[in-house]
């Protein structure tokens, strides 16, 4: 059964059990009044699989707001040597006061969430010791680099409570980009992302075409808080459509200020576990000039950046003629959520993330160069493969599960299954070229992630229509819409097991997982 029979279903019989706790909730009507997602009805988000309700969010200005928009904390390099990047990531408990007179436990490398800045250039040496002080096993997983398989913090290279390990690779020429790094330990993963841990890596090129312009770091993450600043356990809502809090954040601050006064160089991250970011800048473009795996070939404009949960860009924005005000929202963005007993989709609302102050502009106008760098199209294909990506829910095995820590009878699968880590989905011959047709048979998008390297978007089609790809990118994460087919080349270079998966991390957390075997 499927997930909108499923719920009609539901509603015939009288969906209480879905959700405990959900007769009497406030705001609440009849069954016949649930018009509209659980996320958008207070205390509804943070009900366990089996738990009663888990207390009232936190209202949505409870964490201050409209401070200037921080720096990110950048990881200190232990080592003088040219060419050697050394660092620790602790990953622990920590002690937040995000609502003033409230203690969030968050989990957070180094203490601090988002987790830190590493910063290194193409060629370099990387050498990163993780010290698990969290109660679960976790990993660090290098999300688009290029390294080997077995440094690569895959969900069968545990590294368990109080133990430590540490993550050697070289970053090689071409892999300048915006990547970021987050556990992946399968089961935890979301829970591990939704308390805290998850930081950002820059990588540089020797030769920068952007180097003249002055950089800015806005990594977005979610956050569900209660009243009393509790991080609340996933409910089977979150399970089904991805967690989404109440507080979209930028670098951990809540709506920051941002002055533009001169041509700015924007790296973007969605490090969110499910929400999608529509981004507009209202009536100014972007100059959107980089993606997840680092430059295009030339800047192009564009009105808004859909980045998906996982994915990166790097824009320029260039304050307009006149000065004044604006605001970075992330526009309305329907995904296919589920809502209770709702038949049509649940309303989505937009997000002002950033308020702008755009100042009289001293540089120049048109400093962006034509040319950023040249990216050649991968060659012929010697492999077609296909990814089938559905959903099935199975009522009785939802029911029995009440009050697992992770639901069952959800199941997201990819070619039918869920992910097996004993499995080999696919077996891969390093630097062929493979067509790889993502196909979404399921009732909501899918943002489909690949490990150990950069692919090439070349057509989407949908309703029989075929829209090749406008421009050529490297990118390790896309969007796949329901009904949709998403095609890609992709060549492995390093040998090892690699997963693909869901970057929604509910969906990876229940299976929506693969393994390629590169040989
Ligand atoms: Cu960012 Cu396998 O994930
Ligand atoms: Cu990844
Ligand atoms: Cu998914």
């Amino acid at each position: 059964m499927n997930r909108r029979e499923f719920f009609e279903r539901q509603l015939l019989m009288g969906a209480a059990w879905v959700v405990p706790g959900l007769v009497g909730a406030q705001g609440m009507g009849g069954m016949g009044g649930m018009s509209h997602g659980m996320e958008h009805m207070p205390g509804m988000g943070g009900m366990g699989a089996g738990q009663a309700m888990s207390g009232e969010l936190a209202v949505a200005d409870a964490i201050a707001g409209h401070a200037p928009l921080a720096g990110l904390w950048r990881l200190p390099n232990g080592s003088r040597r040219a060419g050697l990047f050394q660092g620790r990531l602790e990953a622990a408990p920590v002690q937040l006061e995000l609502i003033p007179g409230f203690k969030t436990e968050a989990w957070a490398y180094e203490g601090h969430v988002p987790g830190p800045l590493i910063e290194v250039r193409e060629g370099d040496r990387v050498e990163i010791e993780l010290v698990n002080r969290l109660p679960q096993p976790t990993t660090i997983h290098w999300h688009g680099l290029p390294v080997p398989a077995d440094q690569d913090g895959s969900p069968t290279d545990l590294v368990a409570p109080g133990e430590r390990r540490l993550y050697r690779f070289t970053l090689p020429p071409g892999s300048a980009g915006t990547y970021w790094f987050h556990p992946h330990p399968h089961h935890h993963t979301a829970e591990q992302v939704f308390r805290g841990l998850a930081g950002v890596f820059i990588v540089r090129a020797k030769e920068d075409p952007l180097a003249a312009l002055p950089e800015r770091h806005l990594v977005f993450s979610d956050l569900r808080l209660t009243r009393d600043g509790r991080i609340p356990p996933n409910g089977m809502m979150d399970w089904m459509n991805g967690r989404e809090g109440q507080f979209v954040l930028v670098n951990g601050q809540r709506r920051p200020r941002l002055d533009i006064g001169e041509t700015q160089h924007w790296r973007l991250w969605n490090a969110c576990s499910a929400r999608y970011l529509r981004l507009t800048l209202g009536n100014q473009p972007f100059m959107l000039v980089g993606t997840d795996g680092g430059l295009l070939a030339s800047p192009r404009e564009e009105g808004e950046l859909l980045l998906a949960p996982g994915e990166r860009a790097e824009v320029v924005v260039q304050p307009p003629e006149m000065p004044g005000p604006g605001v970075l929202v992330a526009a309305a963005y329907e995904r296919g959520k589920m809502a209770m007993g709702a038949m049509g989709p649940a309303p989505e609302q937009a997000i002002p993330l950033v308020d702008l102050m755009y100042r009289k502009s001293r540089a120049r106008a048109g400093s962006v160069p034509k040319i950023l760098r040249p990216l050649t199209p991968l060659g012929a294909v010697r492999v077609t493969r296909q990814v089938l990506l559905t959903e099935q829910m199975d009522m009785a095995r939802m029911h029995a599960s009440m009050g697992a820590d992770q639901p069952q009878g959800m199941d997201f699968l990819i070619n039918g299954k869920t992910y097996d880590p004993m499995r080999v989905d696919f077996q891969s011959r390093r630097h062929e070229v493979e067509l790889w047709e993502l196909m979404n048979a399921s009732d909501m998008d899918h943002p489909f992630h690949l490990h150990g390297t950069q692919f090439q978007v070349t057509e989407r089609e949908l309703d029989n229509r075929i829209t090749p790809e406008p421009f050529l990118a490297w990118r390790d994460t896309v969007n796949v819409r329901p009904g949709e087919v998403v095609r890609i080349k992709v060549a492995q270079a390093l040998p090892g097991k690699r997963m693909f998966h869901c970057h929604v991390l509910e969906h990876e957390d229940l299976g929506m997982m693969g393994v390629v075997e590169v040989v």
